[in-house]
């Protein structure tokens, strides 16, 4: 089996294509993923991280290029198949939570392991552990409005693993979060992404954060470039 977890190849995406505000955003980006890879995107505001992202998870197709997920090229492929590849492979992660403001902590984690067909004891059990690996067992039963910024996502964490994708994609993941919280949440972050063995590609402005993940990439005027 390919050992890239993600393979992006001349990835080109454009914006009100004709228009006087056509927007180049990428030129023919591309990028390998290995298995336990976690990979940094940085780049100005605007440059496109965001919309790679989503081209990567299949959320968004590209005009141009491949997107090759645990071996399977999803160019031209079915909306279906990518719903249902993007459900099995992939976990997102957003600047803010999502979570869904009715449903505690662990029922927001419980509730796509439900949906993919698991048991509620099971997937209770699985988001109960998740909680604990990221310091925030005790507030289980807390709904979303009663946790701090971090406690929502470290939970939005635990949720985006919830199903064990093999991807996780993450888009300033601790940008809403003070400095020092930012720090801590990201280290949970990190410890859930080393200990279940996933790819990670996240965006981020902030460098530090950056030299803590395997290696770096910038997006610059539509390309992918190593930063060294
Ligand atoms: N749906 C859209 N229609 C037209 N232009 C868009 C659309 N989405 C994004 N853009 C433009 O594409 C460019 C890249 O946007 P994107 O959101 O990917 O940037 P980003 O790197 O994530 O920025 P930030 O760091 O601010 O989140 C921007 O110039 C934006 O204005
Ligand atoms: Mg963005």
């Amino acid at each position: 089996m390919n050992d890239h977890v993600l393979s992006l190849s001349g990835i080109t995406k454009t914006y009100n294509a004709g228009l006087p505000g056509q927007v180049d955003v990428l030129r023919g980006v591309d990028l390998d993923l290995k298995r336990g890879e976690v990979v940094a995107l940085v780049a100005p505001s605007g440059a496109g991280k965001s919309t790679l992202l989503h081209i990567a998870g299949m959320l968004d197709t590209p005009d141009a290029g491949n997107v090759t997920l645990n071996g399977q090229n999803m160019t031209g492929q079915s909306d279906r198949l990518r719903t249902l590849a993007r459900r099995a492979d992939v976990g997102f992660i957003y600047q803010f939570h999502h979570l869904l403001p009715e449903f505690s902590a662990i029922e927001n984690i419980a509730l796509p392991q439900l949906a993919a067909g698991i048991s509620k004891a099971d997937a209770e059990a699985r988001a109960l552990s998740l909680l604990e690996k990221v310091g925030v067992a005790d507030r289980a039963t807390h709904r979303p409005a009663e946790l701090s910024g971090g406690e929502q996502q470290r939970v939005a964490f635990c949720r985006a693993l919830a199903n064990a994708p093999a991807l996780l994609l993450a888009d300033e993941p601790t940008g809403n979060l003070d400095p020092a919280t930012s720090d801590q949440v990201f280290d949970a972050l990190m410890s859930l992404v080393r200990d279940t063995g996933l790819s990670a590609l996240i965006a981020t402005h902030n460098f530090d954060l950056a030299a803590r993940m395997d290696r770096t990439v910038r997006l610059d005027a539509g390309h992918l470039a190593a930063l060294s």
